[in-house]
This record gives C-alpha cells, sequence and structure tokens, in this order.
C-alpha cells in the first residue's frame, strides 16, 4: 500500500512517516515547509534506511497538488498539513480557514480524480465544545471558541458530506488531544519554527535560552494544583493510532471520529516536575494570568478507538518528558 502523507515533514507527520515506513508500507511526502525543515525527511530516511520520496508543495495549489497524485497512485491520504496556533488563529483567520478548509478540499478533489477512497485526518479535542464533562467522548457537543478550532470543525463536516455522497469512502477524524514527546532515537522530534504556543516545546526553550520569560498561565483554575489539566499523549502513541487508523479504514467504509488520548490527565506543575526530575533540569517559570479562552481541563475518553482500531496510550509522562529533552539535546 502507497500512502501520501500530507504535512509529513511536520512533527506528528514525520513521526508516522517512520511508522508506516517501519510497518512496510511506501509512504511519500508533501509539504510547504512553512512549519518545519526539509531536513525531517533526511532525519526520517536516516532512522528508518528507507527512501522517502518528498514534494515541497502548498496544497492549496490544486495543480501542484495534482501533479503528486499524478506521479503516484495512492491507497490512502494522511492529512496533517495545517496551520494550528490557537492565538495566531484569531490574529489571522482568514490565513487559516484559507489554508486548513483549501488543503482538505484540494486533497478531496484529487482524491475524487484518482479514485483514493482513505482518508485519516488530522482533528482535534478543540472541536469539543466547552462546558462538556471530562472525559470527552466522540458523541458529546461540538463547537469551537478560535478560527483555528472552526477550521477543524468544519473540516470534519466536509469530510462527513463528502463520506455521504461517496459511500465507497472510508474516513477517519482522529482528534487527538496534547501530543508531545519524540521518537526514542532522540533524531526528529517537535521543532516548530519560530516561537510555539505549546507547552512543551516552551518548557525546551526556556530551558535553552530562546525563550527569556516562561509562564504558568493561570495557578486559580478548579483543579488540584491550580493549573491547567490536560491528556497528554506520547507522540509515538499516537502515531501508532494512526498506523491502527489506516488498517481500520482499509477494512471499512464511512465516516468515524476517535479521540486520540491516554484517559488521564496532568496539571501544568505536575509536567514541570516531572520533567524536571527525569532530566535533572530546573526549569526557570513565573505564573502569569490565565489565558484567554483556556479551560480548567480537559481530558479523553479513548474507550471508542481502543474497541474499533486496538488503540492503546501505553507511554508514561516521564517517557515524554525524557524522549522530548533527549531530542532536544541532540538537534
Ligand atoms: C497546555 C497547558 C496552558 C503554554 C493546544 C491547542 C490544541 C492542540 C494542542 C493542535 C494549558 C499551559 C501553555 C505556556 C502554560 N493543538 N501553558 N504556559 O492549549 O491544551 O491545546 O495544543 O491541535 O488545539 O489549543 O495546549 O500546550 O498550549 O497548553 O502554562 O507557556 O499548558 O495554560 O493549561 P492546549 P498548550
Amino acid at each position: 500500500m502507497k500512502i501520501l502523507v500530507a504535512g509529513g515533514a511536520g512533527y506528528i507527520g514525520s513521526h508516522t512517516c517512520v511508522a508506516l515506513l517501519e510497518a512496510g508500507y511506501e509512504v511519500v511526502c508533501a509539504d510547504n515547509l512553512s512549519n518545519s525543515s526539509k531536513d525531517a525527511i533526511s532525519r526520517v530516511e536516516k532512522i528508518t534506511n528507507k527512501s522517502l520520496p518528498f514534494y515541497r508543495v502548498n496544497l492549496c495549489d490544486e495543480s501542484a497538488t495534482e501533479k503528486v497524485f499524478m506521479e503516484h497512485s495512492f491507497d490512502c491520504v494522511i492529512h496533517f498539513a495545517g496551520l494550528k496556533a490557537v492565538p495566531e488563529s484569531v490574529a489571522m483567520p482568514v490565513a487559516y480557514y484559507n489554508n486548513n478548509l483549501n488543503s482538505t478540499l484540494n486533497l478531496c478533489k484529487m482524491m475524487k480524480k484518482y479514485g483514493v477512497k482513505r482518508f485519516i485526518f488530522s482533528s482535534s479535542a478543540t472541536v469539543y465544545k466547552n462546558g462538556n464533562e471530562m472525559p470527552l467522548v466522540e458523541t458529546m457537543d461540538l463547537g469551537c471558541t478560535n478560527p483555528y478550532g472552526w477550521t477543524k470543525f468544519m473540516c470534519e463536516q466536509i469530510l462527513r458530506d463528502v463520506c455521504a455522497a461517496e459511500k465507497d469512502w472510508s474516513v477517519v477524524l482522529l482528534r487527538y488531544f496534547n501530543p508531545v514527546g519524540a521518537h526514542e532515537s532522540g533524531i526528529i522530534g517537535e521543532d516548530p519554527n519560530g516561537i510555539p504556543n505549546n507547552l512543551m516545546p516552551r518548557i525546551v526553550q526556556a530551558l535553552d535560552g530562546r525563550l527569556k520569560n516562561f509562564t504558568v498561565t493561570g495557578d486559580d483554575y478548579d483543579t488540584p494544583d491550580g493549573t491547567g489539566v490536560r491528556d497528554y499523549i506520547h507522540v509515538l502513541d499516537l502515531v501508532d493510532g494512526h498506523v491502527k487508523a489506516v488498517d481500520y479504514a482499509a477494512k471499512n467504509t464511512g465516516c468515524e471520529a476517535f479521540n486520540l488520548g491516554t484517559g488521564r490527565g496532568f496539571s501544568v506543575l505536575e509536567l514541570i516536575n516531572t520533567f524536571e526530575r527525569v532530566n535533572g533540569v530546573k526549569v526557570p517559570y513565573s505564573i502569569a494570568a490565565r489565558r484567554p479562552g483556556d479551560i480548567a481541563t480537559c481530558y479523553a475518553d479513548s474507550s471508542k478507538a481502543a474497541k474499533a482500531l486496538g488503540f492503546k496510550a501505553e507511554k508514561t509522562l516521564e517517557d515524554m518528558c525524557r524522549d522530548t529533552w533527549r531530542f532536544s539535546n541532540g538537534k
């Protein structure tokens, strides 16, 4: 089977390329390198000792996207390629709607034209409406508070409608919780261009000096220690969910959403303390006000993925912190 990984030079995409190549799939990567570097391609090839054909392409460019489909006969598409920073989406909504929706629409157009019928979509827990009780279940209310989340919500709806029209398509919507960590080799990991928004890369940048002022955003939430609680999932567990989703898509039709999380929440301070303990470092931080739009607690019920995909997150918070630091030190 040959799989197109759109956004395959990125954090989760590159780890997925490794897992798919090691599972025996042929993989082609398309990426515009807006939040990644071509270096990721050679690093994936180094880990797997396999070839990863790469196309530098803006998936909003229909003809450039079609060129990839003209040169390969794909069995499945996995779509990671999207803008994903919540605060940036609030400042630049048009860029987010244009990029995240048109890249998805173009991939669907090319899949239809070239007879590709399986699509794995990188969705997010952000699609769940604030106010749902925890743990989050796939049948709960959806609704977003920022343009980034709405783009994921709208792409899910586009794909549900495509599946309703194309009865022989299979679409898997994977709702990520908080992916962190890195490949155990230390060769690939989370390496965003510029200053990231997410907690783990900001901890790393606080330690390596790129970030002068790292703050814990809010310690007055209704949580055990007052700081935000999230369902951190090791990127390798998340990627295992994708490999299982490819197998599921090959055996089923229709459109299904699955939570990919551990089912357990950890607070910001618990993560910082774990990071310090396993890596023997001291994270310099201060306490600041809450981030607008942040919620106190968010974690998954992933029993649907466990039942249908055979998915189970195995790695610990210690693994996530240790693997993150190993990659950051080896870059
Ligand atoms: C986690 C916790 C912060 C930064 C986001 C997106 C979501 C998904 C995952 C893509 C919160 C706290 C953070 C910092 C802090 N992305 N924090 N200091 O907000 O749960 O989810 O990333 O799909 O769509 O919304 O993740 O890592 O930004 O925050 O204290 O400098 O860390 O308040 O409690 P979040 P996060």
